[in-house]
């Protein structure tokens, strides 16, 4: 019998975050468990993350292990959205929380990751952010920055209902072990 894979949806703290459970859904419908880990600071934005779990209807966590129910391992992970100060600390391997461990891991262990950004395009033009990116995509990871994925807004020009959380899920391998998604 196939097991169903395990897909961690890594929600950072960025405005797409209120809509997360638009990406649970989407990843559910291509076929995913869903588990979502979100940063310390995406944690304090989520403000109820009891309500996130009803509505997005799978489990939430955020900090270190000892739970009663522990999450089965990850197949895949899906970081979005991916904050300019989460990218920076991934491609360094600072794992100062669970969100970060989980995408540290498991760019290590080569499962397959995608990173959906989300920043305006002042934080995009950092000298680091590019070098950041393309550290990451030479890992593996497949990161959707630029046209395809999310292209950085202007400064207080952002458009959360226009992430494009499908492309994301698109860009993920089939999940059942099918015909694999376009490579990474
Ligand atoms: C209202 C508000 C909006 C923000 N929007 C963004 C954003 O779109 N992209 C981003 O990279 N950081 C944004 N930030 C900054 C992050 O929330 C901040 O860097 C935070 O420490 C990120 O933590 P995390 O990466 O651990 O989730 C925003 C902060 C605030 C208060």
């Amino acid at each position: 019998m196939t097991r169903t894979r395990t897909l961690y949806l890594i929600g950072c703290a960025a405005p797409p975050l209120d809509r997360i459970d638009t990406g649970v859904r989407l990843a559910r419908e291509a076929g995913w468990e869903v588990c979502v880990l979100l940063t310390p600071a995406a944690r304090e934005w989520v403000g109820d993350p009891w309500e996130l779990e009803a509505r997005a209807g799978c489990p939430v966590r955020w900090e270190y292990g000892g739970e009663e129910d522990p999450l089965p391992a990850p197949d895949a992970l899906l970081a979005a959205p991916l904050t300019v100060n989460s990218l920076a600390k991934w491609a360094c391997a600072m794992c100062d929380n669970r969100a970060l461990l989980a995408l540290t891991e498991g760019l290590g262990r080569g499962l397959p990751v995608v990173a959906l950004p989300y920043f305006n395009d002042a934080l995009a033009a950092h000298p680091a952010v590019g070098r950041h990116a393309a550290f990451l995509r030479d890992a593996g990871a497949r990161v959707l920055l630029g046209e395809g994925g999310f292209v950085p807004h202007r400064p207080r020009q952002d458009d959360v209902a226009a992430y494009p959380w499908q492309a994301a899920v698109d860009a993920l391998p089939a999940p059942h072990g099918g015909r694999p998604g376009a490579p990474h």
